[in-house]
């Protein structure tokens, strides 16, 4: 029996996690977990066990040493010849998924498929897996993807797994297959495009492979998919905020301010804090025993009124506005800002703030706000004029690019505009063409704008490339129990595994 633990910030975490774009990450799957034993019956280490590998600060140049990187291993469903599964979380801390390791996770479903045995790899400067035992920014120089890229061939080919026969499965002697999802699928993706031959399958599910500084499709998406009588009213609420805010009418500025209790100083700040009930959307899962359902809290504040259901086109602005105003003051700020006050809660312009300035290691976000500002953006933004929008057009870009000085201003002197386009030609973003890749997205993924999958375009599906959609939300076919509640996860499941089996058996190795 595996229970789900949720990575949705406790209240007293939420503003704080909430203040960064919020991560494409996927999700735990924790313990507790049956002790594991082989094919042979004997029984294994705990999935908790952790091993260590020494791996190089910088491929660029070995003599800087190395550092402890973390993963987790078991051998449960391997039988000699079988394939090393492999998968890292990608931008957060590793520890707490050994769910990737079992069958829980279409990992092991792999593994028991074909006899596998898998790895959980924490990536760099995520977790307890540094190069140095802070993140500044000059620690932070070697937190590349291309790095990150290439710890995996140098573990490939140096580690030595603890299972029997262990130290003979390089990518020279067994096919290796590499898993990721969200961040870590777009990983995947980058990595059979930059080293084709060090895994011989890959599985990037929701992998946001196209690197996009204005990332107002997430929203987009979310627009499209919620209840509709609440898409509407929040469209109605955030216009009139938003006409009001650029009106420069100081009195109408205030009224709502008070009508939400929340008196921040500067109005982009306002309209942001808005966005945060709609980021709840990416906790959602099919299954009950993964989900979150505080995105319909937020929905029902607005559109239940004494006892009844909006209609389609909701209750309309008048009702709207003050219903978000109150549940906002009474329910949301209290628990969400505890302790704190509102602009300390809220506000992003103190750039003395503890997180902006702290730099002790296992700070993803301090991680992750590093890969976004440089290379990957994903700022996720109001809709341009002319699209309909849930979130504040007043927010752009440079609402975060600026936030990227205050946490590195040894790298930024302004706002720094993302590397995209190199990038996404690098990697070759959408337009990856890679041997036996299989995507799996979810329609209902506030990232799938950023994959294969993305609303007006047609990227397609083939032999050796396969894209598969179904209904699911963020990472959802990676998770066994999602199939089990919905057939077009479970489709996507079946089609990802018959791809692995098919290609696993013309595996050759690579020449050398
Ligand atoms: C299981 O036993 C067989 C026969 O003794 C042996 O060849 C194989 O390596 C064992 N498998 C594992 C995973 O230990
Ligand atoms: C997962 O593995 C367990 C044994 O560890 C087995 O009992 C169960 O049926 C497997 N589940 C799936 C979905 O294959
Ligand atoms: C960060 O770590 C490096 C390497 O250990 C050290 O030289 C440096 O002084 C540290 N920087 C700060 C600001 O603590
Ligand atoms: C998709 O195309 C429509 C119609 O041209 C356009 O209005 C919309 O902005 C596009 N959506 C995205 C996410 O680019
Ligand atoms: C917000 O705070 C400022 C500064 O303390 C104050 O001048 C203003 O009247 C307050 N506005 C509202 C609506 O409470
Ligand atoms: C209207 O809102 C209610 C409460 O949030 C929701 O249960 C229902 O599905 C919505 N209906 C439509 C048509 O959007
Ligand atoms: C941050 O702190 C420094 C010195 O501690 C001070 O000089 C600076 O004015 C402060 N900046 C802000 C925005 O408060």
């Amino acid at each position: 029996m595996v229970g789900a633990l949720l990575l949705l910030p406790l209240c007293a975490a939420l503003a704080h996690a909430l203040r960064v774009p919020r991560m494409p990450l996927a999700q735990k799957v924790a313990p507790p977990y049956l002790v594991p034993v082989d094919r042979n019956g004997t029984e294994l280490p705990p999935l908790d066990t952790v091993y260590y590998f020494d791996q190089l600060i910088d491929h660029n140049n070995p003599s800087l040493g190395t550092f402890q990187q973390r993963y987790w291993q078991t051998w449960e469903y391997y039988e000699p010849g079988g394939p090393i599964i492999i998968t890292t979380p990608g931008e957060q801390d590793a520890d707490g998924f050994e769910g990737f390791l079992t069958n829980a996770t279409i990992d092991g479903l792999i593994a028991q498929q074909q006899g596998g045995a898998t790895i959980v790899l924490e990536h760099r400067y995520y977790g307890l897996s540094n190069p140095y035992n802070n993140l500044s920014v000059a620690s932070l120089q070697y937190h590349t993807i291309q790095q990150a890229i290439d710890d995996f061939d140098y573990f490939a080919y140096n580690v030595e797994l603890a299972m029997p026969g262990g130290d003979h499965v390089t990518p020279n002697e067994a096919p290796w297959v590499l898993i990721g999802g969200s961040y870590a699928g777009a990983l995947t993706s980058f990595t059979k495009v930059n080293k084709p031959d060090l895994f011989w399958a890959a599985w990037a599910s929701s992998g946001v492979v196209e690197s996009i500084v204005n990332y107002w499709g997430y929203f987009d998406i979310i627009r499209k998919h919620m209840p509709q009588n609440c898409s509407s009213d929040v469209q109605a609420v955030i216009g009139y905020i938003d006409d009001v805010f650029t009106s420069g009418n100081i009195q109408e500025i205030n009224s709502i301010k008070t009508t939400f209790g929340m008196n921040l100083s500067h109005l982009d700040d306002f309209v942001s804090a808005l966005s945060y009930p709609i980021f709840y959307w990416q906790d959602l899962q099919p299954s009950p025993e993964l989900t979150d359902l505080s995105f319909f809290e937020f929905c029902d504040a607005l559109e239940v009124k004494d006892g009844v259901n909006a209609p389609t086109e909701g209750w309309g602005l008048d009702y709207a506005l003050q219903a978000w105003g109150s549940w906002w003051e009474n329910d949301f700020l209290p628990s969400a800002c505890e302790g704190q006050t509102i602009e300390e809660c809220l506000g992003s312009y103190d750039a003395n703030a503890t997180y902006y300035t702290d730099i002790s290691v296992n700070n993803a976000d301090r991680s992750w706000m590093w890969i976004v500002c440089n290379y990957m953006g994903f700022f996720q933004d109001g809709a341009p004029a002319g699209n309909p929008t849930i979130v504040s057009r007043l927010i752009e870009p440079i609402y975060t690019e600026r936030q990227c000085t205050y946490y590195f201003p040894e790298a930024f002197s302004s706002p720094p505009t993302p590397q995209v386009t190199w990038m996404n030609w690098e990697y070759e973003g959408w337009n990856v063409q890679s041997d036996r890749l299989f995507f799996g997205n979810g329609q209902r993924d506030p990232w799938r704008d950023a994959t294969v999958s993305a609303d007006n375009t047609s990227f397609p599906s083939t032999a050796w490339q396969e894209i598969e959609v179904g209904d699911g939300f963020h990472c959802s076919e990676m998770y066994t129990v999602n199939g089990q509640v919905d057939p077009t996860i479970a489709k996507v499941q079946e089609e990802g595994l018959a791809a692995m089996k098919g290609w696993l058996e013309t595996w050759t190795p690579p020449s050398q």
